[in-house]
């Protein structure tokens, strides 16, 4: 050991003698979140130490005070002691008095010089207490031994929820995603009073949980041959989902199973063919969208088979609802089934959506013998619904406002508030994602109840839910990227009184959260900077380049070719640039986290001459194909010899264009389209498109790089007045369940001072 530092850690020794004098008094009342209904500010503090006892006065919730004193144990070291008993000083009393007056939910937290209150009339209650009293303290920012005491400033919150329905929903078919995971996630929800998990269990693209009496749907519907030829698989045993069930149960967390009857049925049918209405054979599907094949509601066999499946999952999930799809039905099949049509005559039925009305009848009877309530998307409104079917409202506000205006119970989904597998921020600068805009301002300004449902049934809307669908992630921490910060929104959306809520003051409360989730190592959404929707930005003379985020939050920048850090240059104005430049720029939380780095070139250049071959031009270009499945360019043979025809228009390079069709693997091909592109007077030029690759002038101008393409990319060039080589190269196929022929295949332009892209259209190509 060093013998100089000792006299300073003597002095650091003495300095500690008396802690108690310097320790701060937190005072995080304001910090809590969901808002609670009222907080009143006490006087003095009280001053947790070692000694500091927990109380129970009832044996059930002595499991609370367990669990809370397992997680603060977890998280610095320390443990405290649980004993049965009330009002001594120094001691935080977990009080259930049954014949309080109190919601379910509802909990009094009263902090005061000598002890901590947390009163409920059930245990649930308990619980919410001791998850706000746990915001108050410092414990999920410090993973060593606490200093004590703690002193916290006294106050009284009175807290209850403003809707009983406060979800979340997880495709794991798509992607399967493990146990623990959800057990992670439950646990981070329960934070927030989030008191459902809406399981999607089963799909077109897999079937997720055991079922002992037919093994066929783990078999083989758990496993998809993907497109590439790669696998994806998994389920849960039933011991797995006993476990979840337990982890959610001491987190108050209902689960909602999610068996998806009668579309989205094809991993059941790929190992039980007799369900369907024509009995071919099925492959688990491998492309996104929706299957046509689907069960068969004329036969006895489909409802016994359901039966037996509900009979099992009774028996592991022990909850009052249980979610039975009938969504996105295709009914076709049902139009060409002698079963079905038999089915119609005999019960009357004027047409296939009654024929669904019926199935989904059959359903919630199956149900009710277990004791079950039946949830269905809004779909099933179409053909009827029996009285005390419950709605989960999808689609948009619609479904949900005519069933709670008709007497249903309804759960608020809209996906252009509730999607979280929909973009946070702008498609062109985030990680791939589904699709749509919801940041997180509009999912915090939701309000579950639409002005159209009448008062007196504003009642039924029970609350509100966030959907992940999983089919753009791959990955755990893609999930937590589009879950959080968004189900915290949520979270108070549905827990909140309205007046209680503003949009600020949550900004400001997601400060310390982020650290609850970094604690969870949580891989939450920081927002970018937005601005440019390119990184390659070309510029004859100067430029100035603004940037901006979705929500207010520092940008820090470099120009010389390091990597930001939150130390960097903050970002104050637009920037402005004279000369070739490796812009990076990244956005700094306050916790000093960051952002992923943008990297922009920001080049100067000099404008390209058209090219000196303007004469014995035709209309069109040149088009060479060949057959395959390719997932890069490099993958592609030599096509020199291929034959080629001419298309007018760059769309037609696409024959088999139009969504929701039959994707077929004699399709899948290369595509090489050569000529020349004519331009309309000198300037920076921006294009965008979803092909593979876009040349211009023999320069690789778009470059898309991954097999999977969604949305279309944009770079910059500035050219000359005239015409200019083009060469564009799209591949055919399937990328990770995204077929390319169901992208829309333009080319699209746009001079840099312009806003709006206009298509390459048929007077700008030549051959
Ligand atoms: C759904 O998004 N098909 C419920």
């Amino acid at each position: 050991m060093n013998l100089r530092i000792i006299p300073l850690l003597f002095l650091i020794f003495i300095g500690c003698k008396n802690p108690e004098k310097s320790s701060p008094v937190i005072d995080q009342s304001l910090n809590i979140t969901p808002k609670p209904f009222n907080i009143t500010k006490g006087k003095g503090y009280f001053k947790l130490n070692g000694n500091t006892s927990f109380l129970y006065n009832d044996e059930s919730s002595k499991l609370i005070a367990d669990f809370f004193i397992e997680k603060i144990k977890t998280s610095t070291g320390h443990a405290f002691s649980v004993t049965k008993g009330n009002d001594i000083k120094n001691s935080i009393q977990l009080i259930k008095e049954t014949t309080l007056n109190f919601s379910e939910e509802e909990y009094r937290l009263s902090i005061s010089e000598d002890n901590i209150k947390i009163k409920a009339s059930t245990d649930k209650g308990l619980f919410y207490g001791m998850q706000t009293f746990m915001q108050l303290l410092p414990f999920y920012t410090t993973n060593s031994q606490i200093s004590f005491p703690i002193k916290i400033k006294a106050l009284d919150i009175e807290d209850k929820p403003r809707f009983s329905w406060r979800g979340m929903h997880l495709d794991v078919s798509r992607h399967f995603f493990s146990a623990d995971f959800i057990k992670k996630h439950l646990d981070i929800l329960s934070l927030f009073k989030i008191n459902k998990f809406h399981w999607h269990l089963t799909d077109d693209q897999g079937w997720r949980v055991e079922i002992k009496k037919y093994p066929k749907l783990t078999t083989i519907g758990s496993k998809r041959k993907n497109a590439d030829g790669s696998y994806h698989q998994g389920f849960y045993t039933q011991e797995e989902i006993k476990e979840v069930v337990q982890y959610a149960k001491e987190r108050f967390i209902d689960i909602v199973p999610e068996f998806d009857t009668p579309g989205h049925a094809i991993a059941i049918l790929a190992g039980y063919p007799e369900l369907s209405c024509d009995q071919k054979e099925y492959k688990v599907r491998n492309l996104w969208g929706v299957e046509s094949s689907i069960l068969c509601p004329g036969k006895e066999e489909t409802y016994t088979f359901i039966e037996d499946v509900i009979t099992e999952l009774a028996t592991l999930f022990p909850y009052e609802y249980y979610h039975m799809g009938g969504d996105e039905v295709p009914k076709d099949q049902w139009e060409n089934s002698i079963e079905c049509q038999k089915l119609k005559k005999r019960e009357g039925l004027k047409d296939e959506k009654e024929v669904q009305s019926y199935f989904m009848a059959r359903v919630e009877k199956i149900l009710s013998k277990h004791h079950k309530k039946m949830i269905g998307w809004d779909e099933i409104l179409e053909g009827g619904i029996t009285a005390t079917t419950n709605i989960m409202s999808w689609q948009g506000e619609e479904g949900g406002i005519k069933a709670a205006n008709e007497g249903h119970d309804v759960i608020m989904t809209p996906s252009e508030y509730c999607y979280f597998n929909f973009y946070q921020g702008d498609f062109k600068t985030e990680p791939l994602a589904f699709g749509g805009y919801i940041p997180l301002e509009k999912v915090y300004n939701y309000d579950p109840i639409p002005k159209e449902i009448e008062e007196d049934k504003k009642k039924h809307i029970l609350g509100a839910q966030g959907n992940v669908w999983s089919e753009y992630t791959y990955k755990d921490e893609t999930i937590e990227y589009l879950l959080y910060p968004r189900i915290i929104a949520l979270a108070e959306v549905t827990w909140t009184q309205k007046e209680n809520k503003k949009f600020d003051d949550f900004l400001n409360r997601l400060n310390p959260i982020y650290t609850i989730l970094d604690y969870y190592k949580t891989n939450h959404h920081i927002p970018l900077p937005e601005g440019p929707t390119s990184n390659t930005i070309v510029f004859t003379d100067s430029i100035s380049i603004p940037f901006t985020t979705t929500h207010p939050v520092k940008m820090v920048y470099t120009i010389n070719g390091t990597n930001p850090t939150q130390n960097s240059t903050v970002y104050k104005e637009p920037l402005k640039f004279t000369k070739t430049t490796d812009l990076r720029i990244a956005s700094v939380l306050d916790n000093g986290k960051m952002s992923s780095i943008r990297k922009l070139n920001v080049t100067k250049e000099k404008i390209i001459s058209a090219s000196s071959k303007t004469t014995e031009l035709s209309k069109g270009l040149t088009m060479k194909e060949v057959k395959g499945y390719f997932n890069t360019v490099n993958d592609v043979p030599d096509h020199t010899n291929a034959s080629s025809s001419i298309i007018k228009k760059i769309e037609e390079s696409n024959t088999t264009y139009h969504w929701g069709h039959e994707v077929k693997e004699e399709n899948f091909r290369a595509v090489f389209l050569d000529g020349y592109i004519d331009i309309p007077e000198d300037g920076v030029y921006y294009f965008s498109s979803t092909q593979d690759q876009v040349w211009i002038a023999d320069q690789l101008v778009l470059d898309y790089k991954t097999p999977l393409k969604k949305h279309p990319i944009e770079s910059s060039i500035a050219l000359q007045k005239g015409k200019h080589k083009l060469k564009i190269v799209y591949l055919n196929n399937i990328a990770k369940g995204w077929a390319t022929d169901w992208n829309t295949i333009e080319l699209k332009y746009r001079k840099a001072s312009e806003v709006d892209y206009k298509a390459v259209n048929e007077d700008m190509i030549y051959h």
